[in-house]
């Protein structure tokens, strides 16, 4: 059965948002954390979606249908932000539901593109996801993928329809930054946009093929087989691999008009699946609400890495402290034929170090 869904917050949330409007971030973002779920078609409620800009009220209103995957993809890039970046200074952690990152990403930093990259991504993957399962009227599986491979394979099944769901994002997600004409945020749109594509091409790019084989006890005289989109896991590392190698570029007039240039006109260039940033990023060592970072007191910390989940990076220099901890394990685990495994339970004792 389709579904058609429309979100709405909670006035409490309403209330949060009217008084924090300075907060600068992807506010859709916010559909996350939306409670209420009204299963009825009133695209007027489209209005009632705080954190949308005008452009994504119009597009929710022509797509009610669309909305529910779009709040999951939301919920699935605050989700990976928070795996992929869980064992550095800046953990994606949200300060509410709908203040979200707080300020963090009002400045152009590699934190903002990252961010961007995996929200437009999200929404990609949700959309095609619900488009395979059938939940959306307007799309389907891709039907175009057909007829024999050059490898002899049939394809067959449901491929995902990956350029309905990166249409979708490019318009929802985009619609933010198309709408600023502002001059003194030019560079700060330009960025965006280039970081929501990167985003939607580590999806695009990365298509995989899944087959199935037919025939007497699986001897695969017929092998069907159609595409499918990488887990949303596997796009985050590999925009994680592009955060940590994102690159720096300014605002520059050209004859054509504006656009986004090298700092460091000796470093490669940047292709689309990069991502850019235009400011360096704080140390988020202190706690400050002005750029939103949280510190890093308390944080827990390896004593043995070198990287930036090691005590000596993430605790800024500060030292740390050490506890020992007890933590209950399974263990002594034991196959039963057949087919269970029992179990016990060991106590070990850890030792915990946290930032001072
Ligand atoms: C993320 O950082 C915050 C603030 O420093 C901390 O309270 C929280 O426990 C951290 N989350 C994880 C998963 O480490
Ligand atoms: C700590 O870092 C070391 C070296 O990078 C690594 O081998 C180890 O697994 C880490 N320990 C934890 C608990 O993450």
């Amino acid at each position: 059965m389709l579904r058609k869904t429309l979100l709405v917050f909670f006035g409490f949330y309403m209330m949060t948002l009217q008084s924090s409007t300075r907060v600068e971030a992807i506010r859709w973002l916010a559909m996350a954390n939306m409670n209420s779920v009204i299963t009825v078609q009133q695209p007027s409620l489209c209005d009632e979606l705080v954190g949308l800009v005008k452009r994504q009220k119009t597009i929710c209103k022509r797509n009610i249908e669309v909305m529910e995957s779009v709040k999951l993809g939301a919920k699935l890039a605050i989700d990976e932000c928070q795996y992929q970046f869980r064992n550095r200074r800046w953990n994606c952690s949200t300060i509410d539901a709908v203040r979200l990152f707080g300020n963090v990403l009002k400045l152009g930093t590699r934190e903002a593109s990252f961010v961007h990259a995996l929200s437009s991504a999200g929404v990609a993957i949700a959309v095609t996801r619900a488009c395979s399962s059938g939940e959306i009227d307007k799309c389907g599986c891709d039907r175009t993928v057909r007829g024999r491979s050059p490898e002899g394979f049939e394809w067959s099944g449901c491929s995902d329809n990956i350029a309905y769901g990166t249409a979708f994002s490019k318009t929802f997600v985009d619609a933010r930054e198309r709408r600023r004409k502002n001059k003194k945020k030019y560079g700060r749109a330009l960025m965006n946009l280039h970081n929501n594509e990167a985003g939607r091409r580590a999806v695009e790019d990365h298509m995989k093929v899944e087959c199935k084989c037919h025939g007497v006890s699986g001897s695969c005289e017929l092998k069907t087989c159609w595409r499918a989109m990488s887990s949303y896991r596997e796009v985050g590392e590999r925009i994680k691999e592009k955060f940590d190698g994102a690159t720096e570029v300014k605002l520059q007039n050209t004859k054509s008009g504006q656009k986004l240039v090298l700092v460091n006109p000796r470093l490669k260039l940047h292709t689309d699946a990069d991502l850019v940033y235009l400011v360096a990023s704080p140390d988020f060592c202190e706690p400050d609400d002005k750029i939103g970072s949280f510190g890093t007191y308390g944080r827990v910390c390896n004593k043995t890495s070198k990287a930036i989940d090691g005590c000596d990076l993430m605790c800024c220099g500060r030292g740390y402290e050490t506890r020992r901890k007890t933590v209950a394990e399974r263990c002594m685990c034991k196959f039963h034929w057949c087919c269970y495994v029992i179990c016990k339970t060991c106590e070990k004792t850890i030792e915990e170090h946290t930032c001072k």
